[in-house]
């Protein structure tokens, strides 16, 4: 506290009422887990760029450039403006977000490099890179995580190059409308192609990861950067888990960058849920791990070997914490909650889950409950050990979030 500044890659950014950055965040900053040769998300990432680069090519050469190293540290307006995401969209909020300053912020999605790139005049790339998102605390969700973005465009030829008498198809209708199916400036037979190649790219690439026996199954959804959009889900032990978020590149963003001559796909995919699923990781802190019998077994000859992670030692025991205090007033975030919980018990923290929701019949005061579980990831832990961190975030609530503790 006090400090003007924030420090971050060799930067200074101004603080203002918008920084909401924690030490604790910071100090992954620069970590690249996606560069570390032979990490498993390293892994992952070389997986995808091999199959990018010997399917896609021309006349020999790649199709696909790939880009993994360009800064976490983004404007606020390519994370969101450049995407077309209006100013009060809720993707926004200080409560989901890691913001710098009013203008600086940590990406929240590869996304955010999309315009820059397209105009730059590039027509098909990947770029791979950490993200940054405030969320809840559970085994498939950490603060920060790692996404894959993959972007190809296409002129009139390039699109329809296969098809017969192709002479009289063009990619823009002038006064069309939006319909489920498609935007305004789309003719119907381009974004029929252009969703049949995305599909096909991305089931390749998934079967080409995880085997020709893989379940995909696409569930239609929203993004303010894409129509149609669409999310595609991998089968995974009996459940059907998210994977990434695709779709047609909205006609605007590719004016706004040069390409308005051309139409485009994009998709984004995270790192983590696919590696988890590869290797049986279970649960995303592992990444962060610095223990060699974790990392060792990465450690592979040759990047299409298989891998199968057998957890080093026996799961360690959990232990559970409640907490229940006051609300104050309505001024009362749940990340922040969360939040503080991370900055005191860091990697410790397996989970915070709300047990409990209760309003005081008299006095119209809310009360919650959360339980927090702690498991150390390399050896098992005290109950006196997780009790003196669990005070400390009781303390913290009080002091920081104004709330009123019922310990
Ligand atoms: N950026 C989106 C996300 O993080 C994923 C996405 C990328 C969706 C590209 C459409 C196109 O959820």
């Amino acid at each position: 506290a006090g400090q003007t500044t924030v420090e971050v890659l060799g930067h200074s950014y101004q603080r203002d009422d918008f920084t909401n950055v924690t030490p604790k965040i910071l100090a992954k900053v620069g970590r690249n887990l996606h560069n570390q040769s032979h990490h498993p998300l390293w892994l992952i990432k070389e997986r995808i760029k091999s199959h990018f680069y010997s399917v896609y090519t021309c006349r020999g050469n790649p199709v696909f450039s790939v880009h993994d190293n360009l800064s976490p540290v983004v404007t606020v307006e390519q994370n969101f403006d450049s995407l077309l995401i209006p100013p009060d969209h809720p993707s926004r909020k200080q409560g989901d977000n890691y913001y710098l300053n009013r203008k600086t912020m940590l990406r929240a999605h590869t996304s955010a490099h999309q315009r820059e790139l397209v105009r730059c005049g590039l027509d098909a790339f990947l770029v791979a890179g950490d993200v940054y998102r405030r969320d809840e605390i559970d085994a498939s969700h950490y603060p920060v995580f790692h996404q894959m973005e993959g972007v190809r465009l296409f002129s009139n030829h390039q699109l329809f190059q296969k098809v017969e008498n192709s002479q009289d198809l063009s990619l823009f209708e002038a006064g069309g409308q939006r319909t489920p199916h498609k935007q305004e400036s789309h003719s119907l037979e381009a974004v029929k192609l252009l969703e049949f190649d995305l599909k096909r790219t991305l089931t390749h690439l998934v079967t080409h990861l995880f085997g020709a026996d893989v379940e995909v199954r696409w569930v239609d959804c929203h993004f303010p950067f894409t129509h149609p959009s669409f999310e595609m889900e991998v089968r995974f032990q009996g459940d059907w888990m998210e994977v990434l978020g695709c779709g047609v590149m909205e006609q605007e963003l590719l004016n706004s960058a040069g390409a308005g001559r051309q139409v485009g796909w994009a998709f984004g995919l995270g790192l983590e849920r696919l590696a988890m699923v590869l290797y049986s990781i279970p649960d995303i802190r592992l990444f962060w791990s610095q223990d060699q019998r974790f990392l060792q077994q990465f450690q592979v000859q040759d990047i299409q070997q298989p891998v199968r992670f057998q957890q080093p030692l026996s799961k360690y025991p959990p232990l559970h914490n409640d907490i229940s205090f006051w609300l104050p007033g309505d001024s009362f975030i749940e990340n922040d909650f969360y939040e503080l919980v991370r900055s005191i018990g860091g990697d410790l923290v397996e989970k915070v889950s709300l047990v409990d929701k209760f309003k005081h019949p008299k006095t119209g005061r809310w009360s919650h409950c959360y339980r927090i579980s702690y498991r150390h990831m390399e050896r098992t832990l005290s109950q006196q050990e997780a009790r003196l961190v669990h005070r400390q975030i009781e303390d913290a609530a009080e002091a920081q979030l104004g709330v009123q503790g019922r310990y």
